[in-house]
This record gives structure tokens, C-alpha cells and sequence, in this order.
């Protein structure tokens, strides 16, 4: 049980002894982050009956796991910022007192992984030696954790050479709360009932315990590089946000990065990797991925914001890719992928709704039953997931492992809204584009456990990973972009407006090309736009229609505001505003005012019919 001789932290080192005084494990596995270790920790999981290996001709190196019924998503209810006071959480968080917490986890962690192995994970968030990366260490007793964490971050002895003889980290304890009696028989997915999802901003811990599910026991994700993550950025004057990173290449080879917040399960990993359409490839426009789902944003020595990809794999929702959505998607989860909750072909392969062709005749469903088409249910759980490595994407971006980071040159933030919010806006100015985010509403989605299809304020897509006052992080933004001297500019998206009917008025996917195309354009200062109450729009003809047909008309459809259902958005923003009120930055109420009084002296539904500026 004794630590490798490679092991050299004493902090650490100190740490790992007294985790183990208090869960009792059978045994304790440092990992090295080899592929050796990687492929025996997934032979294991085969032999318990966690993994089932596919079919190695039709999907090399890869596994399916079929989580408990019960553990198949993010528990927002119980995931808990416990500052030291409850007004520093804020009212968007869940909040304890960080002693009463402390022993209430000291008990469930006590003994909790009798008869498990104990695996320590070190891991760094970010490009090995990054000055933007952080280091943590992951203790637990999930083995399907271990190997996840293998693929989405810089794991094993190299992390812990970075970590030296002192060097910081943050410590994450995880257990799925399932300890074993001598010769108890284990299950596939061992889990608790009750979980706890636990943060102490303010001593930079995590605790996750009954959990084995994504961001619940993947702690690097979203507990460490959001939650953590945003409360060290705010101290430390950096961002840490829910943001994919993208670049676009134009036709002359100048490359434009640019950082798009998106609420979870809103099609930022189909953005991240968005193919153009075949008129603009021709041209020689290029999107790559830098990352799919978190940046850490800083600015350098020149005041130029620079952003990291965290993370190294992703971590993605299944249902929905194909290769006509997301080939680039298809293609990393073409070998050497763990998928989850997805069903399971009779060749040995996966599959879930949405996946190019024909549904096929008989599957095994994410829970292990038979299932054929004409079941009134899904195969694929709608959160099912799979974990692929970066490195294995098409159209990864040359710069994404560059510990310095990319130039980020806009910022664009998107949710799922079936009306109210137009294609495409960009804000006046700084202070605008952080109302924007701040502001934004959001269907919400199978990500996380609870009530689907319901608008909810979702500022900067971080509502569920905000470690702080919302409040104060409204603030953090707006001092942020004071101190820069060309701050990025800001956008605001909505792929996915409906009509009438309930049909998607806009095609989305790589049709976004073309509102990214303008937002590249405006972001280096070369396009034209008109004025709305909102912010400024392009005109129809200030985007490129070549190769869809899409008439004026309906582009107006897709960019319409209508004053009764702006009356009642404006509503609901005062409604968050109310919430927020002792820490929320005045601009905020002022631009509220402002887009108030814009709407009531525009025309009563605001027509495209202004002079370009
Ligand atoms: C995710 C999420 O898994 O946001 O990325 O839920
Ligand atoms: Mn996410």
C-alpha cells in the first residue's frame, strides 16, 4: 500500500494516508496513466460486468457500461457551494455551513470503500505546464471512473511530476458509497440512493459521494474546472466558463478563435466541431476544435485573451450525433471510446436515436432489455454518453494541446429557445454583451436530472457550475472586460427558434457557418449591421446564402422580435434581477431599462428595416 517510489509529495503523499484511515479500502492503486493501466483497469471492468467490449471489427478498443436506472445524470439539487457564508453561495446555489457539511461527509466517507480498491488520480486540467492549467487528485474507489479520467484529462505520473515536491492541487474525494461486506457479491454499477455533490470554494475541496455518473464522479469536469474553477478565476482575475472554443479559418488562412457558452446538451460539442457547408470548404473556409465544453480564459502580457482547453477528451451526449449532424463526432468514437447508457446492436456494436440509418430490427436498450422499434420507449437513454479522446477528432485545431492557449477574439452565448430570442445579435458594447449572458434563458434538458423542456435563466450557461454569487460573478465579468483594451466582442445565438407548427425554423448544424462567418467578420471589424433595440443584426444580405435556399422571409422569421413576448422575457429578467439584487452590478437594471424603452419606441414587432452602419 505503500506510494510509488515516484510519488515525491509529502502533502499528498499525507493526504492519501489519512483518506484511507477514514473509507477503509481493500487496497490502493496510484495510477500511472499508462496504456497499459488503462487497458487492465478496463479488462476488469469487463470481468465485473461493468463494461461489455464491442465488437473489436466494428469498434476497436471501446466499451459500453450500463449505469443504475437511478444514476444516469447531474443532481443539481444535490450538489451544495459550501462557502463559508450562504451569501456568498448565492441564491442560485445549494448551501451548508462548511463545518456541519465537513462532518456530515466524514461520516458517509467513513468506511465507505471497505472491500474496494482505492485508486489515487493524478490529473492536470489543462496542457501539461500550461500557466492557465491547475493540477488536481482524484481519490476513488470507481474504476469506470479511473479509466474515464484517463481520457478526459492529462493523467497519471506525468501530472505528478508537474505537481513536484510541493507544488498545489486540489484534492477530490469520490466514492460511489457502496462498500462491500466480506464475500458480498458486487453489482455492474455500484451506487447510493443519496449523494452529495460537494464544493468548499474557499479551501478548495471537492467531495462527490454516491455517484458513478459523469460530472457527479468525473470530478475534474465540472466540479473542479467550473465550480472550482470560476471561484479561483474570480480571485485570480482569469474566467472559467462553460464554454466550447472554436477556430475558423478563412479563405486567405487568417484564423479567428472564438469561445460560445452553451447550456449543457445545446449542441456545443456539434458546434465545436462544425463542418462548413460544401460552398464554403470549396472556398477554403476551416472550422477546429479546440474544446468542446470548458475554457479557461486569461490575458497576457499584451492584454490579449488567451483560452485553454481543460480538457482532453470529451465527454459527449450520444442521441442526436450522426454523420449528418456531427461526422467529426462520428469519427472520434470510431475506436477506443467508452460509451454510456447507449443501446447495444446484435453485432456486438452501439447505437442510439438520431444515428444515421435505418433503426435496426433488434437492439439491447440502455437498461439490458430487448427492444425493437416498435417499443414505446427509448434505446438510448436521452443522457447517454460517450468519452473519446481529443486526439482522435478529425478537425482538432493544430493549437489545442498549446500550453500558451489561443487568442479568443468573440464571445458568443446560445440557449434553446423555441421563440422570443432572434438567430443572431451582437451587443452594443462590453456591458451589453455581459447582460446578454447574463440575462440568458434556456430550455432545460436530459443533462441534468428533473423537469425537461422548461425556459429557465441560465446566465452564461453556468447556473449549474457557478461557484459563487451569481451576483458577483455578473460583476467579475463586467470588471474583466474594463481592464482589457479590446475586449473580445460579444454575440448572442439561438439555433433553435420554432414556428408555428413546432418546426425549427432555422437548419442549424453546419448551416451555422454562415452566422459565424458575419460574428468572425464583425469581430474583426469587417462587416455591416443595423441597429435593433437588441443590439446589432446583420442584414439578409450581410450573410451568404450560397447553397441554401433560404428566402428573406425566412431569415425575418428567424430574427423577428415580438413586444408582447419581449414584455414578457423583460418580466423574468427582473425576476432574476429581484433574486440577485444586493450583488448585482447597477449596469445590469440600466440596460434592462434601456432594451425597455428601445422595444416600446420600435415599431410594435421590429422589421429589418434600418440603413446598414
Ligand atoms: C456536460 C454538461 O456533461 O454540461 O457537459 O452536463
Ligand atoms: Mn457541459
Amino acid at each position: 500500500m505503500t506510494a510509488p517510489e515516484w510519488m515525491r509529495h509529502e502533502g499528498l503523499r499525507s493526504w492519501v494516508a489519512e483518506m484511507t484511515d477514514l473509507c477503509t479500502p481493500a487496497d490502493i492503486h496510484w495510477c500511472d496513466g499508462s496504456d497499459e493501466e488503462y487497458d487492465r483497469l478496463c479488462q476488469e471492468l469487463v470481468e465485473a460486468g461493468t463494461f461489455i467490449r464491442l465488437n473489436p471489427e466494428k469498434r476497436p478498443n471501446s466499451f459500453l457500461a450500463r449505469s443504475d436506472a437511478s444514476d444516469v445524470a447531474r443532481v443539481e439539487e444535490r450538489t451544495f457551494i459550501c462557502s463559508r457564508t450562504e451569501e456568498d453561495a448565492g441564491p442560485t446555489n445549494n448551501w451548508m455551513d462548511p463545518k456541519e457539511m465537513h462532518e456530515i461527509l466524514r461520516e458517509k466517507f467513513a468506511g465507505s470503500m471497505t472491500g474496494r480498491t482505492m485508486y489515487v488520480v493524478p490529473f492536470s486540467m489543462g496542457p501539461l505546464g500550461s500557466p492557465i492549467a491547475q493540477l488536481g487528485v482524484q481519490i476513488t474507489d470507481s474504476p469506470y471512473a479511473v479509466v474515464n479520467m484517463k481520457i478526459m484529462t492529462r493523467m497519471g505520473r506525468d501530472a505528478l511530476h508537474e505537481l513536484g515536491t510541493h507544488g498545489e492541487f486540489v484534492p477530490c474525494m469520490h466514492t460511489v458509497g457502496a462498500p462491500l461486506a466480506p464475500g458480498e457479491q458486487d453489482v455492474a454499477w455500484p451506487c447510493n440512493d443519496e449523494k452529495y455533490i460537494v464544493h468548499f470554494p474557499e479551501t478548495l475541496e471537492i467531495w462527490s459521494y454516491g455517484s458513478g455518473y459523469g460530472g457527479n464522479a468525473l470530478l475534474g469536469k465540472k466540479c473542479l474546472a467550473l465550480r472550482i474553477a470560476s471561484k479561483m478565476a474570480r480571485d485570480d482575475g482569469w474566467l472559467a466558463e462553460h464554454m466550447l472554443i472554436l477556430g475558423v479559418t478563412d479563405p486567405e488562412g487568417e484564423k479567428t478563435y472564438v469561445a460560445a457558452a452553451f447550456p449543457s446538451a445545446c449542441g456545443k460539442t456539434n458546434f465545436a466541431m462544425l463542418v462548413p457547408p460544401k460552398n464554403f470548404s470549396d472556398d477554403g473556409w476551416k472550422v477546429t476544435t479546440v474544446g468542446d465544453d470548458i475554457a479557461w480564459i486569461k490575458p497576457d502580457d499584451e492584454g490579449r485573451l488567451r483560452a485553454i482547453n481543460p480538457e482532453a477528451g470529451y465527454f459527449g451526449v450520444a442521441p442526436g450525433t450522426s454523420y449528418s449532424t456531427n461526422p467529426s463526432a462520428m469519427e472520434s468514437v470510431r475506436s477506443d471510446t467508452i460509451f454510456t447508457n447507449v443501446a447495444l446492436t446484435d453485432e456486438g456494436d452501439v447505437w442510439w436515436e438520431g444515428m444515421d440509418g435505418p433503426k435496426p430490427d433488434h437492439l439491447i436498450d440502455w437498461q439490458g432489455n430487448d427492444w425493437t422499434p416498435d417499443a414505446d420507449r427509448k434505446a438510448a437513454h436521452p443522457n447517454s454518453r460517450f468519452t473519446a479522446p481529443a486526439s482522435l477528432n478529425p478537425a482538432l485545431d493544430e493549437a489545442w494541446d498549446d500550453p500558451k492557449g489561443v487568442p479568443i477574439k468573440a464571445f458568443v452565448f446560445g440557449g434553446r429557445r423555441a421563440g422570443t430570442i432572434p438567430l443572431i445579435t451582437q451587443s452594443f458594447n462590453w456591458a451589453y454583451g455581459v447582460y446578454m449572458a447574463a440575462t440568458m434563458g434556456s430550455e432545460t434538458t436530459a443533462a441534468a436530472a428533473g423537469q425537461q423542456g422548461v425556459v429557465r435563466r441560465d446566465p452564461f450557461a453556468m447556473l449549474p457550475f457557478a461557484g459563487y454569487h451569481m451576483g458577483d460573478y455578473i460583476n467579475h465579468w463586467l470588471a474583466f472586460g474594463r481592464k482589457i483594451p479590446n475586449p473580445p466582442r460579444i454575440f448572442q445565438v439561438n439555433w433553435f427558434r420554432r414556428d408555428e407548427h413546432g418546426r425549427f425554423l432555422w437548419p442549424g448544424f453546419g448551416e451555422n457557418m454562415r452566422v459565424l462567418q458575419w460574428i468572425v467578420a464583425r469581430a474583426r471589424g469587417r462587416a455591416l449591421a443595423i441597429e435593433s433595440p437588441l443590439g446589432w443584426m446583420p442584414r439578409y444580405e450581410d450573410l451568404t446564402w450560397d447553397g441554401l435556399d433560404f428566402s428573406e422571409q425566412d431569415f425575418f422569421k428567424c430574427m423577428a422580435i415580438n413586444r408582447r413576448d419581449w414584455t414578457n422575457e423583460l418580466l423574468d429578467v427582473e425576476e432574476l434581477f429581484m433574486k440577485l439584487y444586493n450583488r448585482l452590478p447597477k449596469e445590469m437594471e440600466m440596460i434592462r431599462s434601456l432594451t425597455t424603452s428601445a422595444l416600446w419606441r420600435s415599431p410594435k414587432n421590429w422589421e429589418m428595416n434600418s440603413d446598414p452602419t
